[in-house]
């Protein structure tokens, strides 16, 4: 497959369908409910505006920055995705060298089809690891242990799955996990067959801001919050001492009706204050949706969906070019908004 007519991460999806399971597929795009959230997290990025300044010169370009004192080529990560051999057979070890060769950081998660010791060893990059609590506090313990070791610099702790979404995409298709698929880091005593009940089965719905300090005290790797949406849990989030918040709706597909994540963005970042530093996912699509959010005070942001998309339709081929794309989207959109390092981006360029 030549992706060199591949122009934007959008034009992924249609090459993802083709080549996916159909109930893998509805699992990857669906959202909860009426998926208003889903829509409106790229909705409400096109509604914002830029405001350029001209006459810079903008010859160099300089797309890096810091995500917790870790270098990344760009402030673009790879969000933490579950189950990628649903995609490709090589999976997360696939996105794992995508991501190193390109220097960007990437999220291994709990329930990743490889085990995370795999995808460490596939790639010598900057990672994260993303935790569920499981019921088994042993288990969670076991998995931070287990991160700190294999050399993740975070643990990121998703708050916002204390059960999984009401998602009738997968209620209709009865979607179940072929069992090569994994998940890779440890074998559940779940007997559900059926995702959601899975989840439901293996994730803590009792989980309050008290286990926060306890997952402090597990390793001394920063803890990062995944799923914060009001200024309220950004305030909680830095009194219980973590080091970042990621603002999520978990690309719609927990609460539906809540808000797209960009509309919130400013309220988590006045919010946090400085104590915090505070990322953005869900409907990043373009180089200019990432200037949005940095002008709005995010330091990075996370895509989802379209590096699957990428990973469906080309493995680690494809993975390579849906970063490439955004790079060369946000480049071109850095210089023509009169900007050459991430951190001049401010308020000020925006509507
Ligand atoms: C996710 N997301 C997710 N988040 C998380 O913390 N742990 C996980 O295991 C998963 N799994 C997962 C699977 C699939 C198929 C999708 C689409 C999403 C949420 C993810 O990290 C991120 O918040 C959203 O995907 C961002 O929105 P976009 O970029 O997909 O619009
Ligand atoms: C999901 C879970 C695994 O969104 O985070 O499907």
């Amino acid at each position: 497959m030549n992706f060199d007519e591949i122009l934007r991460l959008e034009d992924f999806e249609p090459l993802a369908r083709d080549a996916m399971e159909a109930g893998a597929f509805d699992y990857y795009v669906g959202g909860a409910a009426d998926e208003v959230t889903l829509r409106d997290n790229v909705v409400a990025f096109g509604r914002r505006r830029l405001r350029p300044r001209v006459l810079v010169d903008v010859s160099r370009i300089d797309t890096s920055t810091t995500m917790l004192g870790t270098a990344v080529s760009m402030p673009v990560a790879l969000a933490p995705t579950a189950l990628h051999k649903l995609a490709h057979p090589e999976g997360e070890l696939a996105v794992a060298r995508a991501a190193a060769a390109a220097g960007v950081l990437m999220h291994a998660a709990t329930f990743s089809s490889y085990s995370l010791e795999e995808i460490a060893a596939a790639a010598k990059g900057p990672r994260w690891f993303q935790l569920y609590f499981h019921r088994d506090r042993g288990v969670s313990r076991d998995l931070v242990t287990r991160a700190a070791a294999a050399g993740y610099g975070a643990v990121v702790l998703t708050a916002d799955l204390p059960v999984p979404g009401y998602r009738e995409r997968e209620l209709r298709s009865h979607f179940v996990v072929p069992d090569d698929a994994g998940p890779g880091n440890y074998r559940s005593d779940s007997g559900d067959q059926d995702l959601l009940g899975y989840f439901t089965h293996e994730i803590d719905a009792t989980v309050t801001w008290a286990d926060v300090e306890w997952l402090r005290g597990v390793s001394d790797l920063p803890v990062v919050i995944k799923g914060v949406l009001t200024a309220e849990d950004a305030g909680l989030a830095a009194e219980h001492g973590a080091a970042a918040v990621v603002v999520s709706n978990h690309g719609g597909r927990q609460l539906d009706r809540c808000s797209a994540s960009v509309d919130v963005l400013e309220e988590v970042v006045d919010a946090a204050g400085g104590d915090l530093e505070v990322y953005l996912d869900g409907g990043v699509r373009r180089g200019t949706d990432v200037l949005v959010a940095l002008a709005l005070g995010a330091r990075a942001v996370l895509m989802g969906r379209p590096y699957l998309w990428a990973l469906a339709a080309g493995g680690e081929a494809g993975v390579a070019r849906a970063i490439e794309l955004i790079r060369v989207e946000l480049d071109n959109a850095m210089a023509l908004l009169g900007v050459t390092r991430t951190d001049q981006v401010t308020r000020a360029h925006l509507m």
